[in-house]
């Protein structure tokens, strides 16, 4: 199983970067409670600082920028009958960086350009069982349902942001998962070790395991 976790960093120059507010709790949950049932499992981690624990046995491969996970998961990819994307990859990454320390100016405008979607990449040539994630503040089944399509999941973790109790940087995730074939389970506020349990018998019943 691959496995991704965490944010990404963007450099903008030598000491400065863009960022999100994931921690990586909720991915390396999903890693550890494979691990546990007995899966190999890659995890593909962002910065995620000296907190978090990956159990002895799992692969892991760190990573600092979106286009360093698209490499990592390309590279690990092979093998994984099962991946499952939860890290915050940055849509955008500026145009260009700057190999000295930017000084003070009254305004600056940095230009971004998109990153490479990983998970759509996947998508498009498909031999696994593909999780995604979907992040949202508002309308969330119905950009999860999008992003479901456009990305060619079996599945989606749809996962609303905007509540402080739960999500990006919390120890407690509240989630839909919503199945390619149709299926769809609410799971109710809870630890991301357990909201991580669900998804993998989710996934397990699937693949009729
Ligand atoms: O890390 P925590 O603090 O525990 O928080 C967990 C979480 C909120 C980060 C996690 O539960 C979550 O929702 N992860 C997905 C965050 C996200 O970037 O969602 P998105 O809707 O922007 O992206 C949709 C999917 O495409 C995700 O599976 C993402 O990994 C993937 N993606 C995004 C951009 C990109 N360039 N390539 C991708 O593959």
């Amino acid at each position: 199983m691959l496995v991704t976790a965490g944010p990404t960093r963007e450099a903008i120059d030598p000491v400065r970067y863009i960022s999100n507010r994931s921690s990586g709790k909720m991915g390396y949950a999903l890693a550890n409670a494979a691990h546990a049932m007995g899966a190999y499992v890659t995890l593909v981690s962002g910065p995620v600082g000296n907190v978090l624990r990956a159990a002895e046995g799992i692969n892991i491969v760190n990573v600092e920028s979106a286009g360093e996970m698209y490499e990592a998961v390309m590279r690990c990819r092979g093998g994984a009958d099962i991946i499952i994307a939860c890290a915050a990859v940055a849509d955008y990454t500026p145009v260009l960086v700057s190999g000295l320390k930017l000084k003070k100016q009254e305004e600056l405008t940095i230009e971004l350009k998109k990153t490479k979607d990983i998970l759509g990449a996947l998508g498009r040539e498909k031999s696994a069982y593909h999780v995604g994630f979907a992040a949202e503040t508002h309308d969330l089944l119905h950009y999860a349902k999008g992003k479901l399509e456009a990305k060619n999941l079996d599945m989606i973790v749809a996962n609303d942001v905007s509540r402080d109790d739960t999500g990006f940087d919390s120890s407690h995730n509240a989630v839909t998962i919503i199945k390619k074939n149709g299926g769809m389970r609410e799971i109710e506020k809870d630890t991301k070790e357990n909201i991580a349990q669900a998804i993998l018998s989710e996934i397990a019943s699937d693949l009729g395991e």
